[in-house]
């Protein structure tokens, strides 16, 4: 990477909240990795915090005294607790706490770090690490909803192996997911404070409980567009099936499997400024698809009866007072592209309609570069072909101006 991409945070005020989690071994090398990237972090520790890393540890990699206690006079008298909640361009708490969380969505203010979080009008950026039945449980769903409606955001928890022995998603963002997330929040580009739904990869189909219809798609495009809108500042959502290229750092990333679950998705992270439809949405399902493995029988073939899915892109393109201001779709055609695309933009009613050849000869579907047009209400450009990532970057440019 290069230097000017390692001091992206050049300059900026990180107010770093650690909670009691055994994930906060990793707050400490945030800290490292904030300042490598140019930001000065003022760490606050809660009393459970406390017990997983030492004040000194804090203070020695942050270089900054630790804040700790609402009633520390000397503190007031050197900076009153609403201030130090002011001072930062970023608020980052890692790690995010179920009790933490409780605390924020409900308002209390009982030590100093919930104080902090109650009296700011600082972006506050939240890092979540908690046993996974806890972050399954009702409550924290109920908070963390209420939280994002109040515009905190999320990086993370991921799935995985936890400290505690069970499995699923609750262990913290790494520390250059979280990095990314904050650089995407910090960034001063055209699209920050856009929100943008991307929907990206394949979706599956089930037949029973190991068979399914799937496509084959790579996501590779609907990625590159996350991140080319993310680094424009916009505060990305990624709906996304199960692709083979991974989502993007530093965006929310939503994950389904079938159309079904992916238009829930998108109406339950709906509004947004402007929605990308780059998935590659099975167009029908089984219908009434088997609870148990169908069975191999002599001279008896399965009969597969069809349903058609919901078209999330025409579904979204036909909303009322939530529809996003911009909705783009894909158009992957193998003939008379430019007709064909030009009729699904209205069809599907949406406002643009990016319209590729996917014949075989060309070497698109799962390949690196494409070759798009752009189909809006005044016409069809043509753009020469290129990789994925420039398709991407143009388009997010086109969506900044589009936007403004
Ligand atoms: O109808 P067709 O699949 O060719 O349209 C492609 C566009 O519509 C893409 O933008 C795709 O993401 C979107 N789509 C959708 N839901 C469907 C089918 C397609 O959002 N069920």
């Amino acid at each position: 990477m290069s230097n000017a991409g390692e001091r992206m945070l050049s300059g900026k005020r990180v107010l770093l909240v650690i909670g009691g989690g055994i994930a906060a071994y990793k707050a400490l090398e945030l800290i490292r990795r904030l300042r490598e990237r140019g930001a000065s972090v003022t760490p606050v520790l809660t009393r459970a915090g406390s017990e997983f890393v030492t004040p000194l540890s804090v203070s020695a990699l942050s270089g900054q005294k630790v804040f700790r206690d609402l009633f520390d006079l000397t503190d007031e008298a050197e900076m009153g607790h609403i201030e130090l909640s002011r001072s930062a361009d970023l608020i980052v708490i890692a790690p995010a706490t179920a009790d933490l969380m409780a605390k924020m969505a409900a308002g209390l203010a009982d030590d100093l770090a919930s104080t902090l979080l109650l009296a700011t009008d600082t972006a506050v950026l939240a890092a979540p690490a908690m046993n996974v039945r806890m972050w399954g449980h009702p409550a924290t769903r109920r908070n963390v909803e209420a939280l994002k409606s109040d515009g905190i955001r999320f990086v993370g928890p991921n799935q995985g192996d936890m400290a505690c022995g069970e499995f699923g998603p609750g262990r913290m963002a790494e520390p250059a997911e979280i990095i990314a997330a904050a650089e995407a929040m910090l960034s001063q580009g055209p699209l920050a404070g856009r929100r943008v739904l991307v929907t990206s990869g394949p979706t599956q189909e089930p037949i029973d409980p190991v068979r399914y219809i799937a496509n084959r798609s790579s996501g590779a495009q609907g990625t590159a567009i996350a991140r080319a809108l993310a680094g424009l500042g916009a505060e990305v959502v990624f709906v996304t099936g199960p692709a083979d290229v991974a989502p993007p750092e530093g965006v929310e990333v939503v994950r389904v499997n079938t159309a079904c679950e992916m238009l829930e998705a998108v109406q339950s992270v709906l509004p947004a400024d402007a929605a990308i439809f780059a998935a590659a949405v099975a167009d029908w399902r089984v219908k009434s698809a088997s609870d148990s493995k169908l069975k191999k029988k002599p001279g008896a073939l399965p009969a597969l009866e069809f349903e058609e899915n919901p078209d999330i892109l025409a579904t979204v393109s036909g909303m009322g007072q939530e529809r996003p201001v911009l909705v783009v779709g894909f158009a992957a055609e193998t003939d008379d592209v430019i007709g064909n695309a030009t009729a699904k933009r209205a069809r599907k009613g949406c406002d643009w309609i990016l319209a590729n050849d996917v014949s075989p000869a060309t070497g698109i579907m799962g390949g690196q570069e494409n070759a798009v047009t752009l189909i809006t209400a005044d016409g069809a450009e043509d753009w020469p072909r290129m990789s994925k990532r420039e398709v991407a970057e143009r388009l997010a440019q086109r969506i900044a101006g589009a936007l403004a």
